[in-house]
């Protein structure tokens, strides 16, 4: 069976912390997270401009569009309003690179669950923030920044019931700390719900080199749960971990 190449300390609830190990893989990226509770207005107001001179969607390990919604954080949204009404009890949920976030947004509204925000881009969560912020009352939330290979050390382990995830497989590169970072945080019976494009042109990744990538590492099982026959074709996914 593959195997990550360092094991995670399945008890390291390090949450909130900015704390580096010396074993994780290094990126440049900050990284950390903060309660929406102590997210100022301001905060929100003027971290985009600085990513106003990129004239590309795209810019790798900087900015990695987060500040655009992309089409299947809307078939991910429409796919979770067709299933809300099987989730009874009260569910943990954390929307990895959220970006405007919309499919975390939508479950946030039922109060039966609490939603998490992941971003590259603290800027990215910080504006997402505030249309959280815009939409509840109480708003604990917890908002991470950061690059997924550092993220291990700070989103709590095995703490999420859903973990949702929409355009996030377009870069075959960081398939590697993706799944590792599902194996860290999902619970035992936890489901991952994936909306991605079947194929990405220019950068190679897409659903079916996912699913080949995650079959190798024995850790978890897919199912397609939607298919979007549009002219790129969608697809959703629902992932568990494989039966021991
Ligand atoms: C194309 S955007 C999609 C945004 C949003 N989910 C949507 O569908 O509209 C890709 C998102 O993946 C996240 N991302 C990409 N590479 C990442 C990495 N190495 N570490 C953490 N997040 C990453 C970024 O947060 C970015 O917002």
């Amino acid at each position: 069976m593959f195997k990550f190449n360092f094991d995670i300390d399945e008890n390291s609830k390090r949450e909130c912390s900015n704390e580096k190990q010396d074993d994780i893989n290094v990126s440049n990226q900050e990284f950390g997270c903060f309660y929406l509770n102590d997210l100022q207005n301001e905060d929100a107001e003027h971290g985009r401009n600085k990513f106003d001179s990129y004239t590309s969607d795209l810019v790798p390990n900087v900015y990695e569009g987060g500040f655009k919604t992309w089409e299947c954080s809307h078939d991910l949204v429409a796919y979770l309003s067709s299933i809300v009404s099987n989730f009874q009890e009260m569910t943990t949920v954390i929307e990895l690179g959220c970006g405007s976030g919309l499919p975390g947004l939508e479950l946030n509204k039922h109060r039966r669950f609490h939603v998490d925000f992941q971003d590259f881009n603290r800027e990215v969560v910080e504006q997402t923030g505030k249309q959280l912020k815009s939409e509840e009352e109480n708003y604990n939330n917890r908002m991470f920044f950061g690059d997924w290979g550092d993220l291990v050390n700070v989103i709590p382990s095995k703490h999420y019931d859903i973990i949702l995830t929409s355009e996030t497989i377009y870069n075959i590169g960081n398939y590697r700390k993706l799944v590792q970072l599902f194996d860290h945080c999902l619970k035992a019976q936890g489901v991952i719900y994936l909306a991605a494009k079947i194929y990405y042109f220019g950068v190679q990744g897409g659903v079916r080199q996912f699913e080949e990538f995650i079959n190798k590492t024995g850790l978890f099982n897919i199912r397609v749960v939607r298919v979007i026959d549009a002219n790129v074709k969608r697809e959703i996914l629902a992932i568990k971990r494989s039966a021991c």
